[in-house]
């Protein structure tokens, strides 16, 4: 079986949405499943603890979460055109899995939601390939045979999947937003299945 991360941090839900669509598409995939998790956020007092199990949602991830995935899908608000800092807290705890190449190899790709169309969706995306390809990792992003991407008046990019939430985070996902995360899912997916990583 392979276990695909789904790895993200979100405030307001959108992010969270986007992450449900993802795993939709991996587990569209025979032999595929998504192993969802979330990190929590981060305090500038350094002594604030979080409980070690979220309220509601899936778990915390931990680094065994990125040993044990065949392929990970990352996910992140756009915060200033950058990822939200929770994320990045998590990912610059992983230089033991860095170090032992625990992701070398691994298909993996970004997703974003972001208040406003031309607010850093694509700045966001790259800021998250980055500690990626250090990583080591295979990116993928979405080719243009998938039309949505033709057709989206909101997000979508061949970056990867994108949301436009609107200045109060509430706008839905578009049809088009939706069958692109599920494509990145199903991508991810595919390209784990083709290369046995289980
Ligand atoms: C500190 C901060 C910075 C933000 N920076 C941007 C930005 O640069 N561009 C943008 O379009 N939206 C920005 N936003 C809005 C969030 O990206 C947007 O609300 C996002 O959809 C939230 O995702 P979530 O529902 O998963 O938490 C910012 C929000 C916060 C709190």
């Amino acid at each position: 079986m392979n276990e695909i991360l789904v790895l993200y941090y979100s405030r307001y839900g959108s992010t969270a949405e986007m992450a449900q669509y993802i795993a939709r598409g991996i587990e569209t995939v025979p032999g595929c499943q998504a192993r969802l998790r979330t990190v929590p956020p981060v305090s500038a007092v350094c002594e604030a603890t979080q409980d070690a199990i979220p309220a509601e949602g899936p778990p915390y991830a931990t680094l065994d979460d990125l040993q044990e995935c065949s392929g990970l899908a990352l996910g992140s608000p756009t915060r200033f055109g950058n990822m939200a800092a929770p994320l990045k807290y998590f990912i610059d705890s992983t230089s033991s899995q860095w170090l032992s190449g625990a992701l070398i190899g691994k298909p993996a790709g970004v997703f974003t939601s972001a208040s406003s169309l031309h607010g850093g969706q694509e700045t966001t995306l790259l800021s998250m390939m980055l500690p990626l390809l250090h990583h080591g990792v295979l990116l993928l992003g979405l080719p243009y045979s998938e039309t949505d991407l033709l057709t989206t008046t909101s997000g979508g990019t061949p970056y990867g999947p994108s949301h436009t939430a609107g200045s109060d985070s509430k706008q839905p996902l578009s049809r088009e937003e939706e069958n692109l995360c599920t494509a990145l899912g199903k991508r991810i997916a595919e390209t784990c299945a083709a290369l046995g990583n289980a």
